[in-house]
């Protein structure tokens, strides 16, 4: 059930030469709300490589979709609305116009040796700099043991890091259960970083859970993707590597469609130009190695993975890539209902295919679970602002809070 792969939109190449998210001009979003079983089981019929689902609608969660359509596009979608008997209901008129006056603010910005808080978004070697500074504070610790280790360099030749936490007894301590969190694994999805990095920010103030864990924390999964949402497209959902044959006008491979359970069956394209590209080959890209590293030399230490994610609000588990739970399904539902009881805001909790709407395949959780790692979550974050994509700055501490509390609700739950 590929999904039909429409003319190369080569959105790309339009946009070299412009300024920052111009080449969204043009472009509308859609809310698209099901009503009836009928439309949830037709819903695969307003996707396309062209589409881009910001939030997938979810008849059982009651989930509006935001589907973000290019210029190309807009009467072919309509069209389709209309077919389905579904409202044509546009929330955001150009794209581009929007992105104008949400970014202001942080294009203004230029503070950068300011104290690093959690009331804005960084830039990943600010980022890094917080985190080598971090380090080096820990450096003769007697108590805490934290390290940034580098795993490779990305396609634009910046590192990319994960980070171990746990107590100074790291060296004879080798049998100890390993929890593993990433974030920005789609890059457009910023608040996950810094929810992330106020996890890292507990754990080591609060000096909690390191004797019991060790901690493989990615605050940056896919840097170049991040990066490139500060300097050209804000909405970008890929890495920028350019191992296809269209790599040199359509870089990028989407990470989350990258791991090999089921690899581009589902969501997923085989067009390089498309937001859900899922590489030439499973674990094609470095940032997907970096992951499978992680599962292959920690092996059955591992027993909990989360993935950061937003624009849903819920905690899902496996399977993503069909609507059928993996064999840990009680487990997960138990420790599941502990997180989201532990959260101040309402999250819902189901298996990853029902939760956001969609099957998908090749997703970390996915792999990570097929994989015996023992509790795979994600965990995604309820949309705030006027879209759930752009998260305001503001709100950054009041999310991170949240997830920290599901996170360490979590970390009970398995000690
Ligand atoms: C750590 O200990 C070494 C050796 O005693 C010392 O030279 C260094 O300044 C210390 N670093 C920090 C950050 O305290
Ligand atoms: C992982 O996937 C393979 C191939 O689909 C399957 O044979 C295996 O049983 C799966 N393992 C788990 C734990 O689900």
């Amino acid at each position: 059930m590929k999904i039909i792969v429409f003319l190369v939109l080569c959105v790309e190449v339009l946009c070299v030469a412009g300024k920052y998210n111009e080449e969204y001009q043009g472009y509308k979003v859609y809310n698209v709300k099901l009503k009836t079983q009928q439309h949830q089981d037709q819903f695969h019929l307003l996707k396309s490589d062209a589409v881009d689902f910001w939030r997938k609608p979810s008849l059982k969660h009651g989930t509006v979709g935001q589907a973000m359509v290019p210029p190309s596009h807009v009467e072919w979608f309509e069209e389709k609305l209309e077919e389905l008997g579904l409202a044509k209901e546009i929330a955001v008129k150009d794209v581009f116009e929007y992105l104008q006056d949400s970014n202001m603010k942080r294009i203004a910005r230029n503070d950068v040796n300011a104290e690093f808080d959690f009331k804005e978004y960084y830039r990943y070697n600010e980022i890094l700099d917080h985190l080598y500074r971090l380090q080096e504070s820990y450096i003769n610790s007697t108590t805490t043991y934290f390290e940034i280790v580098e795993f490779g360099r990305t396609a634009e030749n910046r590192p990319l890091v994960y980070l171990k936490l746990t107590n100074t007894n790291i060296q004879t301590d080798i049998q100890k259960p390993i929890i593993v969190m990433e974030a920005g694994i789609i890059p457009r999805e910023w608040i996950t970083i810094p929810s992330a990095l106020y996890v890292v920010d507990r754990i080591l103030n609060e000096n909690k859970f390191l004797d019991d864990f060790e901690w493989v924390i990615i605050p940056v999964l896919n840097p170049d993707g991040y990066e490139y949402t500060h300097t050209n497209l804000r909405l970008w959902t890929k890495s920028r590597s350019t191992n296809s044959n269209l790599g040199a006008i359509c870089p990028g491979v989407n990470i989350n469609r990258n791991f090999d359970l089921q690899w581009s069956t589902f969501d997923s394209s085989s067009s390089p130009c498309s937001h859900i590209f899922a590489g030439v080959s499973p674990f094609s890209e470095i940032e997907s190695q970096l992951i499978r590293s992680i599962i292959k030399d920690f092996g059955a230490r591992l027993r909990m993975y989360i993935s950061l994610q937003n624009t849903g609000g819920f905690i899902s588990y496996p399977w993503h890539y069909e609507r059928a739970a993996s064999g840990m399904f009680r487990q997960h539902l138990l420790l599941g209902l502990d997180m989201v009881a532990a959260m101040k805001e309402d999250y819902a909790l189901d298996i990853s295919a029902d939760a956001s709407g969609d099957r998908a395949s090749g997703t970390s959780t996915d792999y990570a679970r097929n994989e015996t790692v023992l509790y795979t979550f994600n965990l995604d974050i309820a949309p705030r602002g006027s879209d759930g994509v752009l998260v305001p700055e503001e709100e950054i501490v009041d999310i991170a809070e949240d997830v920290w509390r599901a996170v360490s609700a979590a970390a009970k739950g398995i000690l």
